[in-house]
């Protein structure tokens, strides 16, 4: 199936199967001010105002643009506390596109995180999954747990055709549960379009295999969907047995071989809030009880009712393959452009964004200068796009205070779905091969101010030497007066 659109000169270009309606104001920033700006937020593009921003790349948490049938959803939405039409509806929808009888509403994915560390996680827990998330990982540390990692050595390599880089690694999955015992594992989790290794797929013949290993065991299989539309994409276009299955099928598949799943709905929803689904009655009653304690009562869990409404119609909307394969391949236009012309950057594909590797592009800084957080800095200085540094800054320190270099070094540069041109993409590509030109220009970071959990949100860092200013002052040298 081809799905980007073939021009006269032999190119393919992928093509917008929306109109845009609504538009919002962009600045673009003269370079000295964007250092200026960069300077403030302590060289953390979360620091940043979103009004020195030219592409904001950061994520496509609560960024994606909602549709038409969103926003006119949010007009009737049921102000109830308790038993609110709108959580029906929200219901309704979860029980028909996820297959599950049970749904706790939660105000994120973080908090649907929390309830499940909570629920499930004891102090020397052990919770085996694909890779981690930073939130997952973070609250599963904070209830006593640990989390290990059990992928495949292609997850790491920069440069592959593997189509699946995101599957478990299932004989290390074996082997930790009988190392540990079965006592000491919750739940083992799957992370639907593996986001810190690059937006990459895991295959359902993978996610068979995970199950039949808990089925084995007797242990709950957690899957977070927060990224199942990217994942669905590449289950329907890379794995030959649902090539002709329709997106809600695939999705179905899934959620079937899980006994909970759990999203954040700014991502799989283009809205906001988040959930918790689940078929199995014990497993549900674990959880129940927590949602009133911290997230608000049963039918809003933390939620706006105009989010719910906007969550159950961008769920039903998350099997629709023209609104899913949107930023997929926005993001093979731009990748596979860049790495024709040698610029590190992952492969295949993946979904979320484009994800540049800063260990290829900055080989002379290590691990311990931030090269992905120096790359993210030199990124928006050249360009006004802000990206995010999903490198060792994203990592926790480990308990006793040692630095864990990143498994990757990434720039993550975010598609949120429906927001950015083909003019804009390839503004962003001829800044980014301006960068790869003068990367021996960009040195490191160090941290000035680290807080002790989730430091890459709110830490502030500062250049290792005056290298933004040289880049400044090359950018003038052969950009001239532009922008
Ligand atoms: N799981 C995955 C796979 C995620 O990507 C995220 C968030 C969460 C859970 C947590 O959800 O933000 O609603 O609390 N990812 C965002 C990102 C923050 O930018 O990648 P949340």
């Amino acid at each position: 199936m081809s799905n980007q659109i073939k021009i006269s000169t032999g190119e393919f270009i992928p093509l917008e199967m929306h109109k845009v309606r609504i538009v919002q104001k962009l600045n673009l920033l003269p370079v000295e001010e964007r250092l200026k700006a960069m300077e403030e937020a302590g060289y953390n593009s979360f620091l940043l105002n979103n009004r020195d921003v030219y592409m904001d790349m950061l994520t496509d948490s609560g960024t994606n643009a909602m549709s038409d049938q969103q926003l006119a959803s949010m007009m009737i939405a049921d102000d109830a506390y308790a038993g609110s039409e709108s959580f029906n509806r929200l219901k309704a929808a979860v029980e028909e596109v996820l297959g599950t009888k049970y749904f706790l509403p939660a105000h994120q994915g973080r908090a649907a995180e929390h309830i499940l560390a909570k629920a499930f996680v004891t102090e020397g827990s052990v919770v085996p999954m694909n890779f981690h998330f930073t939130t997952t990982k973070a609250l599963i540390m904070y209830a006593g747990g640990r989390v290990e990692e059990f992928f495949y050595d292609v997850a790491s390599q920069v440069k592959s055709e593997h189509p699946f880089k995101g599957n478990m690694n299932i004989e290390k999955l074996v082997a930790c549960i009988e190392e540990n015992g079965v006592e000491k594992i919750p739940f083992v989790r799957m992370e639907a379009g593996t986001n810190l290794i690059g937006g990459q797929p895991f295959s359902i013949a993978n996610m068979r295999e995970v199950r039949k290993v808990c089925d084995k065991y007797g242990i709950p299989l957690v899957l977070d969907i927060s990224l199942v539309c990217e994942n669905m994409y590449f289950n329907k276009t890379r794995e030959e047995e649902f090539k002709d299955k329709e997106p809600a099928e695939i999705l179905r598949t899934l959620c079937d071989l899980a006994d909970i799943v759990y999203f954040s709905a700014r991502k799989i929803c283009c809205s906001r809030g988040g959930g918790i689904a689940t078929n199995n009655e014990k497993l549900y009653l674990k959880m129940r009880d927590l949602i009133p304690l911290f997230e608000g009562f049963l039918t809003y869990g933390g939620m706006s009712v105009r989010e719910i409404e906007a969550m159950a119609v961008g769920l039903r909307e998350a099997t629709d393959f023209n609104m899913i394969r949107h930023s997929p391949e926005f993001i093979k236009y731009l990748v596979e452009r860049l790495d024709a012309k040698g610029i590190p950057v992952i492969t295949p594909p993946g979904g979320l964004g484009a994800h540049l590797d800063a260990r290829g592009f900055l080989p002379h800084l290590s691990s311990h200068e931030y090269p992905a957080g120096a790359l993210t800095a030199a990124m928006y200085i050249a360009a006004g796009v802000r990206g995010m540094e999903r490198g060792t800054v994203s990592m926790e320190r480990d308990p006793d205070g040692t630095e864990v270099p990143a498994e990757v070094e990434l720039l993550r540069l975010a598609f949120p779905r429906r927001v950015f041109t083909l003019s804009q993409t390839k503004y962003l590509e001829d800044r980014i091969e301006w960068l790869w030109k003068n990367r021996n220009l960009i040195g490191g970071l160090k941290f000035v101010e680290e807080p002790p959990v989730l430091r890459f949100f709110v830490g502030r860092l500062a250049p290792t030497s005056d290298w933004p200013q040289k880049l400044v002052a090359k950018f003038r040298e052969d950009f001239g007066d532009s922008l």
